[in-house]
């Protein structure tokens, strides 16, 4: 389950379809995927990409993206630092960025266009698409573990291009998943 914080509105959603909805103002989708058939935990990509196959179709048809593969994060993989530095700072992709989460964690932020900065932990079962031009950034969760599945309508266009506006830096990078909700912060579902 997705949980999305409102920092300067001091609230958090954690229902799906109050998520999908509130996301949606900002024309980011937000859907729950629900594999073909079980899954197990070290199924191969091509595995992963057959048991999704169907949702991956619908979306490759609406959203005229060419191309999926699955991405493979761990605390072992080779220059994980300098690959998540690329992307810890806000930024936009000629491109939509579209991930749909197989295990791990992560966390967006959404820099809105005419809007607040919307942070969107996202988990097993999570798509998120966030639109070309959409400034935004990405960080690991405490477990530093990421495996999803990614679209692409042009992989040549998925270069991230930096704002350097610095909004980035206010926000901490921190997961606070669904159980460890800070009290102070009004819940609505
Ligand atoms: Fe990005």
């Amino acid at each position: 389950m997705a949980l999305v914080t409102i920092h300067d509105e001091g609230r958090t959603l954690t229902d799906s379809k109050a998520i999908t909805e509130y996301l949606a103002g900002f024309g980011i989708d937000y859907e729950k995927w629900i594999p073909a058939h079980p899954v197990a935990d070290d199924a191969s990509a091509e595995q992963i990409l057959e048991a999704y196959s169907g949702d991956i179709d619908k979306l490759k048809a609406r959203g005229g993206y060419v191309t999926a593969d699955v991405i493979d994060v761990s605390p072992q993989t080779p220059g994980l630092d300098e690959m998540l530095a690329k992307f810890n700072r806000e930024h936009w992709h000629d491109e939509d960025e579209v991930r749909f989460i197989i295990s791990g964690h992560g966390l967006f932020h959404i820099h809105a266009q005419s809007g607040p900065v919307i942070g969107i932990e996202v988990e097993a079962g999570d798509l998120i698409r966030v639109p070309r031009g959409t400034r935004h950034w990405f960080n690991l969760c405490a477990d530093r573990r990421i495996r999803a599945i990614r679209l692409f309508q042009d992989t040549a266009g998925w270069t991230p291009q930096y704002t350097d506006s610095g909004v980035d830096e206010k926000f901490m990078p921190m997961c606070f998943g669904v159980s460890h909700l800070p009290y102070n912060v009004p819940i609505s579902s």
